[in-house]
């Protein structure tokens, strides 16, 4: 069982002696272990269960860092690095020789992120502090491979404290600022390419945008498990509406059900059917991401038998919301 902490120093401290610590950041909690310790990298995908070969986000404590993991950054990415850093924006950049595979997967590229929590840029400070020179930590989300990502300390400890040992922690920063995963880009092809849409904006991200069908990197295929079709997901099933729904075709979604049983997940704007369970009404999209996990959490912990899920509008945010709903939709366990 893993300790609940709240100061950055111990839990620099534990990263440089090995153990993995839960840190906060603007977009979900991260399973964080020191990026040059093999060791403890390998932990991370065996207390989350993550299959080997499916690559890690590298955090680092300063933008310019980035020139130590990359052999070279391509104008345009450099470009959304100094707009976006620190915040809820990975990069995949062909990676120096000196990375090590378990980081990449056996890519040719590596994830880098400079994240923006208080709490975590401190860690990250720490621990630059303490190696004597530039640290970074690797963090997928502080999840189960497959299931819900964390946005608070207590959903960490929830899904992964038995799993940890005495030596970890878990850092306490409170509710995650934005609620969805950062947006990830990649050079492919010579194009920008949106790999998973987060909160940095879709089109702003491809307004940089300048394709070059005959770029060297056309044959970068990269593999994003955050993008397998079913990931994201309760164990409540979960069915999808459009977005345009009326009453009648929501409450039709539950026809023959004890309307108890069901939970309904929509825009303030919706109403709820009579009976049903209302588990989020999001005014906005940034509420609707912000609460997006913590209500398919709620969902599985009131024991209804359907989730009913009307999506948000699009666009920014929404686009990312609708993303992790589709895959949620896809990997909830069929009624
Ligand atoms: O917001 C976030 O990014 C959170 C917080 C904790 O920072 N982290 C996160 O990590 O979501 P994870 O491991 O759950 O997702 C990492 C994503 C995956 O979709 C992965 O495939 C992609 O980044 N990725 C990592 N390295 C890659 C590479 N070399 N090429 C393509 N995609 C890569
Ligand atoms: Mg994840």
């Amino acid at each position: 069982m893993s300790e609940l902490i709240t100061d950055p120093r111990a839990a620099a401290q534990r990263l440089r002696d090995g153990a993995l610590v839960a840190v906060p950041t603007e977009t979900v909690y991260g399973l964080a272990a020191d990026a040059e310790n093999d060791t403890a990298v390998r932990r991370v995908f065996e207390v989350k269960g993550r299959p080997l070969g499916h690559p890690l986000i590298v955090h680092l404590d300063q933008p310019a860092d980035a020139e130590r993991w990359a052999t070279q950054i391509d104008p345009r990415l450099a470009d959304l690095m100094a707009r976006h850093w620190p915040g809820p924006l990975t990069v995949i950049v062909p990676k120096a020789a000196w990375v090590p595979d378990v980081i990449t997967g056996g890519q040719p590229t590596v994830a880098l992120r400079v994240p923006d929590h208080p709490l975590t840029r401190r860690v990250l400070a720490e621990l630059t502090k303490i190696k004597g020179g530039p640290a970074a930590v690797v963090a997928p989300s502080a999840n189960r491979f497959g299931e819900v990502s964390p946005t608070t300390a207590a959903h960490v400890i929830a899904g992964l404290g038995a799993r940890l040992g005495q030596q970890d922690a878990v850092l306490d920063g409170g509710h995650c600022r934005i609620g969805v995963e950062s947006t990830v880009v990649a050079l492919v092809g010579g194009s920008l390419r949106v790999l998973r849409p987060g909160s940095v904006a879709i089109e702003q991200a491809l307004h940089a945008d300048v394709a070059q069908p005959e770029d060297a990197d056309a044959d970068l295929v990269p593999r994003v498990p955050g993008a397998l079709a079913a990931h994201y997901a309760p164990d409540t099933a979960v069915t999808l509406t459009d977005e345009g729904v009326n009453d009648e075709e929501l409450m039709n979604l539950a026809a023959g059900r004890d309307p108890t049983k069901v939970a309904l997940i929509a825009p303030s704007c919706v109403a709820t059917p009579v009976g049903w369970l209302r588990l989020a009404a999001p005014l906005n999209n940034e509420e609707y991401a912000r609460t997006l996990y913590s209500s398919l959490r709620a969902a599985d912990a009131s024991g209804v038998e359907l989730l009913v899920v009307v999506p948000p509008s699009t666009g920014g945010l929404g686009d990312a919301v609708r993303d992790r709903l589709v895959r949620a939709a896809a990997g909830s366990r069929r009624s």
